[in-house]
């Protein structure tokens, strides 16, 4: 997952870094504001490693890729396209013109908030979100009805079939907090699948957050709602999953 820093064409560097178009990069190297080992850089197609440049004497911002750890808060949408407030409101606007994309890593309802990775690493988001490679989701769930203790075999028998699927969920475990909180993991990501769970179980679900990737906890990180940490996959990876990594 990680990923060897290559020699490019300073241009193309840049601008899929979300820096600019490559012509904005010709008159950058012309009005002298990048230099590259720290001589001034000469043309677009120079061939440059990205830890070797500098743009305005600062470090070209996550050059080797990006990912990143965010609390999503209550209301953002994980799209880039929808109107109103998107996750995409919370980073720097450069990153939005970054090349390869990043976006979520499975995407969390407009009313569920909590951890979620936004990366633009197609390793690691398949690895996230394979049910083969076994990373848990955990959710805090607040629901309107009380709970009748059934739902904990329901859910962990492996034979819930959700409306308008064809095969049942996989077994999931649930641990009650109290008469209307719960905590529920899940080993596949469905479409709103904790929230169809519950409708299938006769409650419904009030309050969603996503608590835990794996082992990591949203407590862990200390992130409040709309701030994100910047990571690596390994570290990231680490933090998930710590035994296997
Ligand atoms: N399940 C849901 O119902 N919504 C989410 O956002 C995530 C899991």
């Amino acid at each position: 997952m990680s990923v060897q820093e290559k020699s490019e064409r300073l241009d193309k560097l840049l601008s899929n870094l979300g820096y600019g178009a490559r012509k904005d990069v010709a008159h950058w190297i012309r009005a002298g504001w990048i230099t590259v080992e720290g001589e001034r850089a000469t043309s677009p197609a120079q061939k440059v490693r990205a830890s070797t440049v500098r743009l305005e004497n600062e470090p070209l911002d996550q050059p080797n890729g990006l990912t990143i750890i965010y609390h999503k808060p209550l209301g953002a949408v994980c799209s880039r396209k929808e109107q109103g407030g998107l996750i995409y409101d919370d980073f720097p606007a450069r990153w939005l013109d970054r090349k390869p994309p990043f976006s979520p890593v499975g995407r969390l309802d407009k009313d569920t908030s909590g951890l979620l990775i936004v990366t633009d690493d197609g390793q690691l988001n398949h690895c996230l979100t394979s049910p083969k490679k076994h990373i848990s989701k955990t959710y805090h769930v607040t629901l309107a009805e009380p709970l009748q203790g059934a739902e904990v075999d329901i859910f962990a028998a492996g034979t819930l079939l959700l409306e308008n699927d064809d095969r049942p969920c996989l077994p999931a475990e649930l641990i009650i907090h109290s008469p209307t909180e719960a905590s529920l993991t899940l080993h596949e990501g469905r479409y709103h699948q904790v929230r169809r769970m519950f409708v299938a179980a006769g409650n419904h679900v009030t309050a969603l957050q996503r608590s835990h990737i794996g082992v990591m906890s949203l407590a862990q990180t200390g992130l409040q709602p709309g701030d994100f940490q910047i990571t690596t996959a390994e570290a990231l990876m680490q933090m998930i999953q710590p035994a296997a990594s």
